[in-house]
């Protein structure tokens, strides 16, 4: 049986009700997992306790004064605020989810850590993403190119918005090997 036959639309109709459905993160024992403790004390409670990332993308980014960064599939946060806080006033942070609700979520988080000045979250897909050609230094994004159906669409439209030497970092999930159909189909698995 051919894998992934569930049809694109079926998958990010899956992966949206999923992530619309949960009613928090991980909690502070999974980021304390993937951040350290000088890092968590770097963003609002709230935003800890909605990690939802498999890493900790921004440690390696590094990340300069001055900088835009682009955090795709931002969630609540975490990551967009670590970033804002390594970019600063004279650069940008861009948090990018397609619930509002987590936008939200992100915009109550950065307006707690005080970064709100040169942080926004946009509502919008990876696979489209709503900037301009060339217009972002640092690509981060923790957790959420394995939920795309289009990978190499969401890969195309991150090298859009990198500027000529921008710099993707990215913590995933990865599989090696065949997955059993019935896991490749199986709508949990895909959001999960
Ligand atoms: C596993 S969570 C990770 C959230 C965040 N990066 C973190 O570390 O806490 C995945 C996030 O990706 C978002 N997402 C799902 N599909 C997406 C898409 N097509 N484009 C961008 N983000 C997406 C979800 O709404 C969710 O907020």
């Amino acid at each position: 049986m051919a894998r992934d036959l569930m049809f694109q639309a079926e998958i990010k109709q899956a992966v949206r009700q999923a992530y619309a459905a949960i009613s928090s993160g991980g909690g502070a024992t999974v980021a304390r997992r993937l951040y350290s403790e000088q890092e968590l004390a770097e963003v609002p409670s709230g935003a800890v306790d909605w990690a939802l990332g498999v890493g900790n993308p921004v440690r390696y980014a590094p990340l300069r004064p001055g900088e835009t960064a682009l955090d795709v599939g931002s969630g609540a946060g975490i990551d967009t605020i670590l970033a804002a806080r390594r970019t600063g006033p004279a650069g940008r942070a861009v948090g990018l989810d397609p619930l509002e609700e987590m936008c939200e979520r992100g915009r109550r988080h950065a307006a707690k850590a005080g970064v709100e000045g040169w942080t926004e979250f946009v509502r919008g897909e990876m696979e489209d993403i709503p900037l301009p050609d060339e217009s972002v230094d640092v690509v981060l994004s923790n957790g959420v190119l394995n939920l795309s159906a289009r990978k190499s669409r969401a890969l195309a439209e991150i090298l859009r918005v990198l500027r000529p030497g921008g710099r993707i970092c990215m913590a995933d999930l990865t599989v090696e090997g065949e997955l059993p159909p019935e896991v490749a189909n199986d709508q949990s698995a895909w959001a999960g």
